[in-house]
C-alpha cells in the first residue's frame, strides 16, 4: 500500500477526542447527557427553504453540471443583494462573489490558492483550526495572534513582528468569533485594512456567525471601511444563519482578484454545488427571516449565563455566535480537567478552550444548540446540575 502524503502528518491530533470518549462512557453508564459541545443548529431549516429545494429538485434543469463561472448566478445575485441590505455595501454579483460548498471549503482552499512554502498566514489563537491546518499542509507557516479578553478578543496588530508581516499573505480573522464569541469593532477593521494594505496581505474575514446576533447587535464588516475592498475577502455561510449546516452553502465576497484566484483553484477541484440547493439558498437569502431562531438562542443564553451567575460564575453574555465562552471557575483545574469533571459529575458536555489554541486555556466553550431542547428547559437543567455538583464554589 502506498504511504499517504507527508503533508497529512501536519494535521494535529483530534483535540476533543478525550471529550468524545468521556461522553461515550457517560452515555454507556446511562447518564442523561446534556451535550453543549459542538455548535450545530438543532432547529430545522425553515420550511420555505425546504419547499424551494423540493421544487427545484423536481426541475430537471438543476440535475446537470452548473457551468457558470463562479456559482449559480441567481444565488450570487441574492448574495450581493443580501450583503447590500444587511451591511449597506453594494457589490457586483458578476465579479465580487463566488459560491463555496460551505465556508469551510472556501476558507481551506483560499490557503491553497495563496500559500507557498515559506509564506505565512496570520491566524487567531484560539481559533477555528481550518485556517492553520490548511496553511501548514500547503507548506506555509503560521503566526498565531493571541485573542485576550482585555483586548476585546481582537489581535493587537502592533505585536505582529515586522518580518512575519512581510512574509504573510493571508491574515485570517473571525468575527463574530468562534470560540471566544467576541465581536469586532469598526476601528479594528480600519486598522486591519491599513495593516494589510501596508504589508500586501489579504484580510480574510470568516463571518460564519455574521447574523447570529442577540440584543439587536449589528456586526460591522471590513468591507464597510473605505479601501476595505482593496484587501478584503469575507466568507459567509448559510449554515448557522438558516439552520442549514448539512446543505453546504456559502459564499466568498469582496476583492474581485481574490475571488477570481480562489475560483481558479476551485474550478480544478469541484464542479459547484447542486443547483437545486443553490436555488433554495437564494430563496433563503432573499426572503427568510431568522429572528425566531435567534430568540430561542438568546433565551438559552440568558438561562445559562444568568443561572450560572447566581452560582457566582460570572460569564460575559455573548452578543453573537452560538457560543458562551466561560472562564474556568476554579484555579485548581485546567480547562480539560474542568470539562472532564463536569461530564463526570453532571453529564454536561462542554469543550476545553485550550483545544482551540494556547490562549484559550483557562476557558471552556458551551454551545447554545441542543437537540431536544424546546424553550431552554435543558439549559436550566444544566444549571441545576452544576449547582448540585458543587463544582463551582
Ligand atoms: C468559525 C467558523 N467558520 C466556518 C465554519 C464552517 O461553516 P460551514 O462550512 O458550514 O459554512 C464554522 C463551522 O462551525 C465555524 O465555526
Amino acid at each position: 500500500m502506498a504511504s499517504p502524503s507527508k503533508r497529512l502528518d501536519k494535521i494535529p491530533p483530534y483535540l476533543f477526542a478525550e471529550v468524545a470518549r468521556a461522553k461515550r462512557e457517560a452515555i454507556a453508564r446511562g447518564v442523561d447527557v446534556i451535550d453543549l459541545g459542538i455548535g450545530d443548529p438543532d432547529l430545522p431549516t425553515p420550511q420555505p427553504i425546504i419547499d424551494a429545494l423540493s421544487e427545484a429538485a423536481n426541475d430537471p434543469s438543476t440535475h446537470r453540471y452548473d457551468e457558470s463561472a463562479r456559482g449559480y448566478i441567481p444565488f450570487l445575485e441574492s448574495a450581493t443583494r443580501w450583503y447590500g441590505r444587511t451591511f449597506g455595501v453594494e457589490l457586483d454579483p458578476a465579479n465580487d462573489v463566488c459560491q463555496v460548498i460551505g465556508s469551510k471549503e472556501g476558507l481551506a482552499h483560499l490557503a491553497w490558492s495563496y500559500i507557498d512554502p515559506g509564506d505565512y498566514s496570520i491566524t487567531p489563537d484560539p481559533g477555528y483550526p481550518v485556517y492553520k491546518v490548511n496553511t501548514l499542509m500547503a507548506g506555509g507557516e503560521v503566526y498565531e495572534t493571541p485573542l485576550k479578553r482585555e483586548n476585546g478578543y481582537m489581535p493587537v496588530l502592533a505585536d505582529i513582528p515586522t518580518d512575519v508581516a512581510k512574509k504573510a499573505k493571508l491574515f485570517y480573522v473571525c468575527y463574530p468569533s468562534n470560540p471566544t464569541a467576541g465581536v469586532a469593532t469598526r476601528e479594528f477593521y480600519e486598522d486591519a485594512v491599513a495593516f494589510c494594505r501596508d504589508n500586501d496581505i489579504v484580510l480574510v474575514n470568516d463571518m460564519a456567525y455574521a447574523t447570529v446576533t442577540f440584543d439587536g447587535h449589528v456586526n460591522p464588516t471590513a468591507l464597510q471601511v473605505p479601501g476595505g475592498k482593496d484587501v478584503t475577502v469575507e466568507f459567509h455561510s448559510l449554515s448557522k444563519m438558516y439552520n442549514m449546516t448539512g446543505w453546504r452553502l456559502g459564499f466568498a465576497i469582496g476583492n474581485p482578484d481574490v475571488v477570481a484566484t480562489l475560483q481558479k483553484l476551485k474550478s480544478n477541484i469541484d464542479s459547484k454545488q447542486f443547483a437545486a440547493v443553490s436555488k433554495a439558498g437564494a430563496v433563503a437569502l432573499d426572503s427568510v427571516d431568522n429572528t425566531a431562531t435567534m430568540k430561542t438562542y438568546q433565551r438559552r443564553r440568558d438561562l445559562l449565563c444568568d443561572g450560572l451567575a447566581e452560582l457566582g460564575w460570572h460569564i460575559d453574555k455573548p452578543k453573537a455566535t452560538l457560543f458562551v465562552w466561560a472562564p474556568v471557575p476554579r484555579n485548581d483545574m485546567t480547562s480539560a480537567e474542568f470539562v472532564a469533571a463536569l461530564i463526570e459529575k453532571t453529564g454536561v458536555v462542554t469543550v476545553p478552550g485550550g483545544g482551540a489554541g494556547p490562549s484559550g486555556e483557562g476557558y471552556i466553550r458551551m454551545a447554545l444548540t441542543l437537540p431536544g431542547d424546546k424553550d431552554g428547559e435543558r439549559f436550566a437543567e444544566a444549571v441545576r446540575r452544576i449547582r448540585e455538583s458543587g463544582l463551582v464554589s
